[in-house]
């Protein structure tokens, strides 16, 4: 049986969790994968999310099977979140999914059963995960313009030209906030004119959205996918609580569909469970009962916005500090985007050879595309990784 199989290729972000680790050179620097990290380089459970899982341990009566839509509090909860308090929920179905790549799975498999002949569009670039999610489903795909490596910003002009070449009915892949790699978003204005695009084109959006709380803050990172909702007849959010509630490894996520109708809505969302029962059958319980235990309870959830906040407020900082630290040892502003995007990612602009270079000649590793996790820029030697990167990737013009 096996003969017939040739070596995996391992996933480019993961395989780094391995090579760091076993790394043993002690001033090692860790900007690889998507996960938070406070100053002493650990990523930590927030502290309502603790008295939540410590309240679940001691009330829990069951743990007989919820179904494949999972904790419907939960669900009821992360709509909010991603909603707004005040949103007309009549059209929204929800389901609990395993993290943001289930949500995104089941989605895109209810997409393809919908209608199989559309494309699916993605950003140039997009996180890699998209494309074997989109793979395995079938749909077929391609990438609209997004990001200029020049200038490190958006394309506005470019991306909606490109979309104004889709079919009507195709889907749209669109990064909520913190775009995943670039760190490159829209701004308001720019969600409001993409809105009437794919309302004039008749294509559906379907909003990822990771890092809610990362951005700009809770209300500004949601502003996008709510103006998106006030104009559109339908579209589809795949959300993960992964890193705006530190439960990465709980496999926290929600797959939302808008539909034209409540009926409509209400077929999808059945048809989304039958896709969630053949793929997972039903998501895990335990992250998203916490989730929804800091979510329903005042003082959990001050405490867990105001963690939030400090874990943002300290990225902006590290952003900050790093772009100054690359000017300094560059004499150069070519830098300066650093300081200007926001989440967790940025393309720093470096090459597979020159990201390999990073990892063999100074212990810094980061995903091959050239994309830094600033969370886990070390704030007391910023200089020293910035003279790192400037001696691997030369000095830019002044
Ligand atoms: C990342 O982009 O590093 C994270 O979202 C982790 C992952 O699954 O790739």
């Amino acid at each position: 049986m096996f003969e017939t199989l040739t070596p995996a290729q391992p996933d480019k972000i993961l395989a780094l969790i391995d090579l760091f680790r076993e790394d043993p050179r002690t001033r090692k620097v860790d900007l690889g994968i998507g996960v938070y990290k406070d100053a002493a380089g650990r990523t930590p459970v927030f502290g309502a999310i603790r008295e939540a899982e410590r309240r679940l341990l001691a009330d829990q009566e069951s743990k007989s099977y919820l179904g494949p839509v999972g904790d419907v509090g939960f669900t009821r909860a992360i709509v909010k979140l991603l909603f707004g308090p005040s949103a007309d929920t009549s059209r929204i179905r929800a389901c609990q999914t395993p993290g943001g790549m289930g949500a995104l799975r089941t989605l895109l498999q209810l997409l393809h059963r919908a209608k199989p002949e559309a494309t699916i569009w993605t950003p140039q670039p997009s996180w890699p995960g998209h494309a074997g999610l989109i793979a395995a489903t079938g749909l077929a795909t391609r990438s609209y313009a997004y990001f200029d490596a020049e200038t490190h910003d958006v394309r506005f002009d470019a991306m909606i030209a490109s979309l104004k070449t889709a079919a009507p009915g195709d889907i749209v892949l669109l990064h909520g906030c913190c775009h995943n790699p670039t760190g490159a978003d829209l701004d308001l204005a720019q969600w409001g004119e993409l809105a009437d695009v794919l309302t004039d084109r008749a294509l559906l959006p379907f909003i990822d959205i990771a890092y809610q709380g990362l951005g700009e803050g809770l209300e500004q990172d949601a502003a996008g996918l709510r103006s998106v909702f006030a104009q559109v007849p339908e579209m589809v959010v795949a959300a993960s609580c992964s890193k705006n509630f530190g439960v990465y490894r709980d496999r926290v996520g929600a797959a939302v569909i808008v539909g034209r109708t409540s009926g409509q809505s209400e077929i999808a969302a059945a048809q989304l469970l039958g896709a969630a029962r053949s793929l997972y059958s039903m998501p895990p319980d335990h992250g998203a009962a916490a989730v929804r235990i800091v979510l329903s309870d005042a003082g959990l959830r001050g405490d867990w916005e105001a963690e939030l906040e400090g874990m943002r407020r300290r990225m902006v900082s590290l952003r900050l500090g790093f772009a100054e630290a690359l000017q300094r040892q560059s004499n150069s502003t070519h830098f300066a985007f650093v300081a200007r995007q926001r989440g967790m990612f940025s393309r720093i602009g470096a090459t597979a050879d020159q990201v390999y270079r990073l990892r063999k000649e100074h212990a810094i590793y980061l995903v091959e595309d050239g994309r830094i996790n600033v969370a886990g820029l070390p704030e007391q030697r910023l200089d020293e990784v910035a003279r790192a990167f400037v001696t691997v990737l030369g000095k830019p013009p002044a």
